[in-house]
């Protein structure tokens, strides 16, 4: 949109987080507040946007998105000051700017864009969002007459009969660049916390004889502002059942989304259904038809249509291709990759290996460095001893291969296709194709031995 700058507010610390990180850069839904609100404001394309930062600056300044100029509030005097110093950055804009809260992570971009059209379509010099809480604890609150919105009193500066009142500011704000700067400079800092308001821009304007609009917004939900943990929690909720409602509309089944914890960046297809306690986050993208029991944590990865994983499997940056099963309690670790129609059962970890198409790997077994063919089966307890204590080293099993339980590979090996290692071996040496390869101490038995110890033993006992 034209002619509007936009200033964000973000140098306070935060007290009430009770946190060594400054407020804006704790996580929701998995990265930093700030970047919720400066992603759906820069959804407007403004002309210019201003963080003013404070409170470890340096840090917040290098999460912030191209394009975003900075203005440095070296003492946090409060919001009027905050937005003067923003307003600074903008020398010679004569638009509207537009000035939201940092930790205010829920607005969205079609919220703002209405409060937009509104301050333009009244020609407002002063337009305000707010919103109908049933809790307005904590809020600024709205205080209304004839001619639109006269002041906002802050909670700690409110009497009983305003702190009635359930209309809050939301901390979204128009203004006419030049009527903010000419009221900033006249706001004082004459109330409970001692501090520079914006919310007195409003009383400055109204006593001008400007035009104030209050724009109620029809999703209060969207207000919540960040000051405690408990906040912080709230908010999570929200967008959680945002990100959830949006995936079960468009197709994929949640036995109960409230214990679903699913990424705003997750890709997930239909029919696919999701049972309790899953975690997908990053840009994870999930097929059709899959089957999530209960319990999988799962990042990074892309998993193709019609594949299980069997419940509290750990998924981290690794692929899975059509029709494959993983789990339960598997790790595949980045780097991973499990072929169609694959399995990997339970107690088996993968890294940075390859398991070919049809190719099994049921139980208790670390495949670390490894390629994989199709076909292959590793049996149980299968170790590949890819790590001298110096450097790792590759173990490459090819197509059909047959491993018996309880083997070594110790890396760098090679196993020609369709071999067959006898179980309990210790693979030290390259396979050839077809070729047996046993490697464990002959067995000899000792017939008698066993009863000839027992009655020595009884014999003993007696005495
Ligand atoms: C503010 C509003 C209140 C509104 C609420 C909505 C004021 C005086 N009050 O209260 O009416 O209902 O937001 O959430 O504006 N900040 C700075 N520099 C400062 C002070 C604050 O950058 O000197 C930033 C903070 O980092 C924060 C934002 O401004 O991101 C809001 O400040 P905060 O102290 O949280 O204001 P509230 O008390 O919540
Ligand atoms: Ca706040």
């Amino acid at each position: 949109m034209k002619d509007i700058a936009v200033i964000v507010l973000a140098a306070g610390l935060g007290t009430r987080m009770k946190s060594k990180a400054v407020k804006v850069l704790h996580p929701l839904a998995g990265r930093p507040m700030l970047l919720h609100t400066l992603a759906n404001v820069m959804a407007l394309k403004p002309e210019k946007v201003v963080a003013v930062l404070g409170h470890q600056s340096k840090d917040v300044a290098k999460v912030l998105p191209d394009g975003v100029m900075t203005a440095l509030q070296k003492e946090q005097l409060g919001t009027a000051h905050a937005a003067m110093t923003g307003l600074k950055k903008l020398t010679g804009f004569t638009g509207t700017v537009v000035v939201v809260a940092g930790d205010t992570p829920l607005l969205g971009t079609d919220t703002f864009r209405m409060l937009l059209e509104r301050h333009r379509l009244a020609r407002a010099e002063v337009s305000l969002l707010t919103a109908r809480l049933t809790d307005p604890t904590g809020y600024g609150r709205i205080i209304r007459d004839e001619a639109g919105v006269s002041r906002i009193v802050e909670h700690k500066d409110a009497n009983d009969f305003e702190r009635a009142i359930d209309e809050v500011n939301a901390g979204t704000y128009c203004f006419e660049a030049g009527a903010l700067k000419a009221a900033l400079k006249r706001v004082k800092s004459d109330n409970v916390q001692e501090e520079f308001y914006l919310t007195d821009v409003v009383e400055i304007t109204r006593a001008r004889g400007g035009r104030v609009l209050g724009v109620e917004t029809d999703r209060p939900e969207e207000a919540l502002g960040i000051n405690s943990r408990a906040d912080l929690a709230k908010a999570e909720k929200t967008v959680r059942g945002w990100i959830n409602r949006k995936l079960m509309d468009a197709g994929v089944t949640m036995t109960d989304p409230d214990t679903t914890y699913i990424g705003p960046d997750v890709v997930i297809g239909r029919d696919t259904i999701i049972q309790p306690g899953n975690h997908i986050s990053g840009d994870t993208v999930i097929g059709e038809g899959c089957m999530l029991l209960p319990g999988n944590i799962i990042s990074g990865s892309v998993i193709k249509d019609g594949v299980t994983i069997k419940g509290y499997s750990v998924l981290t940056d690794a692929v899975v291709e059509t029709g494959a099963a993983v789990g339960p309690f598997a790790h595949i670790r980045p780097g991973s990759s499990i072929g169609q129609d694959a399995r990997v059962g339970n107690f088996v970890e993968l890294k940075k290996t390859s398991l070919g198409d049809g190719a099994k790997a049921s139980h208790l077994s670390y495949l670390g460095d490894a390629e994989i063919g199709r076909d292959v089966n590793v049996g149980a307890g299968t170790i590949t001893c890819n790590y001298d204590g110096y450097g790792k080293f590759k173990t490459v099993i090819e197509d059909c291969v047959f491993v018996g339980s309880d083997t070594q590979f110790v890396a760098p090996v090679r196993v020609g296709r369709g071999a067959v290692i006898a179980a309990g071996s210790t693979v030290t040496q390259d396979v050839p194709e077809d070729a047996l390869a046993i490697s464990r101490t002959a067995q000899t038995n000792k017939p008698g031995w066993a009863g000839r110890r027992r009655a020595i033993k009884e014999k003993k006992g007696k005495k």
